[in-house]
């Protein structure tokens, strides 16, 4: 177990600014992890823990410890109704798909090039290109922070559903995921649903053919965060009535939606977009230019100028189109998870 006082978490998260935290720690084994919630030292303080940091915005300076997931481990097992695959909670996801892809498996391929360790998917249920988190998910192992005790999930009891899990809801904050069982077919089954790849349905006859395209495609529309700071999404795509989708289309015809259980989903990007605010730019924070979804840090960005562009964009979706926008992005204050809302809830609305 690595320690370190006074880190500066830049290279810890995606957005790449500048951020103190009073303790960070590098956890290679679930002891190490106990070792922390045990230290006397550290009882009083928040703790946090990090995957990859693609999905973080930090607020404030972190007054707590860090703990970065760094579990690593994954093996095959050939069982009667499919593949198992056991890997622990800090395995890089991306590196994981294209080596499943190696091994001549498949059933990750449209999921390539997600950000994040493995232990971090199932908590907001990784999602691209038609493929879902849940869709490939045996099960779940999480260690108990109060009674340590380790505890397997199925993929039923994750209770995932669009951007969500348990693990934002009951288990938020009291559990660490130390591995994740993944599924796979013995034989492909090819997901070419989403837009994109039903186009070019016929010509994809490989798992590698689809993760190829899915790459290409995710290399042209979502900037690379080792050269752009960004988290992805910031918003996720909001699922409003059908009333109100109807509504919404006799304005705007070309508006698309996607009938889902509860409602409707509709591109948020699309919403950002035809207010005009592709580029639009606060301090170092820009609406990507290509994905009008992804908010980036195009040099010195303080997490202020990113609050000041989200909450502006979230104001101004709602003032057109009367729509909710609800980020994606986690953030953390001083001590804790904080929201968007929280932090505007006093303010005016900005002139910028
Ligand atoms: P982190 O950002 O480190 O953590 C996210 C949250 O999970 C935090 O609240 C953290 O405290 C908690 N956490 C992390 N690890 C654990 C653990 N082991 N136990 C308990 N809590 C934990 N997401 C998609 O769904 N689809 C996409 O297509 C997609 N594309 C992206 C593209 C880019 C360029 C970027 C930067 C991000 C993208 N994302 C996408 C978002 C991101 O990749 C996912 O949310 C990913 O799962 C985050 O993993 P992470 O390890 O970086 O988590
Ligand atoms: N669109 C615009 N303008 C834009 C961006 C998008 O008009 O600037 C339109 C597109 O033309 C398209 C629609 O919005 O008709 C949807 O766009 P896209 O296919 O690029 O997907 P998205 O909704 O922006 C979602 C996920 C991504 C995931 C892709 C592919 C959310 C919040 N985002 O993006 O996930 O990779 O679909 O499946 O659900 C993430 O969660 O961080 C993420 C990147």
């Amino acid at each position: 177990m690595n320690v370190n006082n006074n880190v500066n978490l830049k290279p810890f998260h995606t957005f790449g600014i500048d951020m103190p935290c009073d303790v960070l720690v590098e956890a290679t084994t679930i002891e190490d992890i106990m070792a922390v919630y045990r230290n006397p030292e550290w009882e009083s303080l928040p703790k946090l823990i990090l995957g990859k940091g693609s999905n973080v915005l930090f607020t404030e300076p972190f007054h707590g410890v860090v703990i970065i997931n760094q579990l690593l481990g994954k093996s095959i097992t050939v069982e009667e109704d499919g593949i198992l695959l056991t890997v622990s909670g800090g395995e890089d996801w991306p590196s994981l798909v294209e080596w499943s892809l190696e091994q001549g498996l498949s059933g990750l391929e449209n999921l390539a090039m997600i950000p994040g360790c493995a232990g971090s998917a199932p908590i907001q249920n990784i999602g691209a290109y038609g493929v879902e988190f849940k869709d490939v998910c045996s099960y779940v192992d999480y260690v108990d922070l109060t009674t340590f005790k380790r505890v397997r999930l199925s993929a039923e009891e994750c209770r995932f559903d669009y951007r969500d899990s348990i693990f934002k809801h009951e288990l938020l904050g009291r559990v660490m995921i130390v591995e994740v069982g993944l599924k796979l077919p013995t034989t492909w089954a090819p997901t070419l649903t989403y837009g994109p790849l039903k186009a070019d349905k016929d010509l994809l006859t490989t798992p590698r053919e689809v993760f190829d395209l899915v790459c290409d495609i995710r290399g042209t529309k979502l900037p690379d965060p080792q050269v752009t700071g960004n988290a992805g999404s910031f918003f996720k795509n909001p699922i409003i009535s059908s009333e109100s989708f109807q509504t919404l289309q006799a304005l705007y015809p070309e508006l698309t939606g996607y009938p889902v259980t509860d409602g409707v989903k509709i591109a948020a990007g699309w919403l950002i977009d035809r207010c005009g605010l592709k580029g639009h730019q606060i301090g170092g924070a820009q609406v990507h230019p290509q994905q009008a979804l992804v908010i980036v840090n195009v040099g010195e960005a303080t997490a202020t100028d990113i609050l000041e562009l989200a909450w502006f964009i979230k104001l101004a979706v709602k003032d057109k189109y009367g729509v909710e926008l609800e980020h994606e992005v986690r953030f953390f204050d001083s001590q804790q998870e904080t929201r968007l809302e929280a932090i505007f809830a006093q303010s005016q609305p900005f002139s910028h």
